[in-house]
């Protein structure tokens, strides 16, 4: 499979899953945009692995909860590459708190960062690549938690239940477009949001009896899949979400 010649914008691509979203994309021949927030070192690290790789790639400085910073991303790929074929709605966090205390803040940092920056990002993608012509890939990073809930965690999940929707409802009208929409949901995931449990052992061994496959995921396996969507392979696929989760989700204990 090559990704030969095409653009990618990777949100929240400079660390966790993102950035090996980035790597993997960038193995198989795409050049890359990559968000920065706070981390601008992060990105500058990454564009140098890339060039290592023979891959273009720029950084951009944008929040992605602003539709204006997503344009810029769509700009940065359209002036530096001359067109977008692959758009990945990846930023995301998670405040793990409930319905009982979670506050407006938390809210609308969880339902900004995560949902909105993936609607807009949809919308803004798509506008370029029916312009460009050739149809396109967009890919949103969700989680189980699109599906299945996660008691304390619940703007996230909030989210991640919008995002799916976002899939399949975006995934139906840009069909006729060539565009297809497809989500990769993750289940635990050994990056930056998953700390705290990887530093507790007693919850780390919790979490790993509970997923049939023992362990969590390292961010190169959820990676592949999205690379899979993006590429010739998965141009069947849309409008439908891959769960990439161990098989926590069907998870049972046979009583
Ligand atoms: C969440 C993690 C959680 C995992 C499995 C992920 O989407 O970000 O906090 O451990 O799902 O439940």
């Amino acid at each position: 499979m090559s990704l030969e010649n095409k653009v990618a914008i990777v949100t929240g691509g400079n660390s966790g899953i993102g950035e090996a979203i980035v790597l993997a994309l960038a193995g198989l021949g795409a050049n890359i945009v990559i968000d920065f927030v706070v981390h601008p070192e992060a990105t500058e690290s990454l564009e140098q692995q890339l060039t290592k790789l023979g891959r273009k790639s720029v950084g951009v400085d944008a929040d992605v909860s602003k539709p204006a910073d997503l344009q810029k991303l769509v700009d940065a790929a359209v002036t530096n590459f001359g067109r977008v074929d692959i758009m990945v709605n990846n930023a995301g966090i998670e405040t793990r708190t409930s319905v009982l205390d979670t506050t407006e803040d938390q809210y609308d940092r969880v339902l900004d960062i995560n949902l909105k920056s993936a609607f807009f990002g949809t919308q803004i993608a798509a506008r370029q690549m029916i312009k460009q012509g050739g149809g396109g890939r967009i890919i949103n990073v969700t989680s189980v938690h699109e599906d299945w809930p996660m008691p304390g965690n619940t703007a996230y999940c909030l989210s991640k239940g919008g995002m799916r929707m976002l899939t399949r409802t975006a995934g139906v009208e840009l069909a006729p477009h060539g565009i297809l929409v497809t989500g990769v949901g993750p289940g635990a995931v050994a990056t930056p949001i998953n700390l705290g449990t990887m530093n507790d052992p007693a919850l780390l061994a919790k979490l790993d009896a509970a997923i049939p496959i023992g362990r969590m995921a390292k961010p190169e396996e959820i990676a592949n899949v999205v690379a899979f969507l993006a590429g010739d392979g998965a141009s069947y696929l849309t409008a439908t979400t891959i769960f990439a989760d161990g098989g926590i989700m069907q998870s049972s204990v046979g009583l």
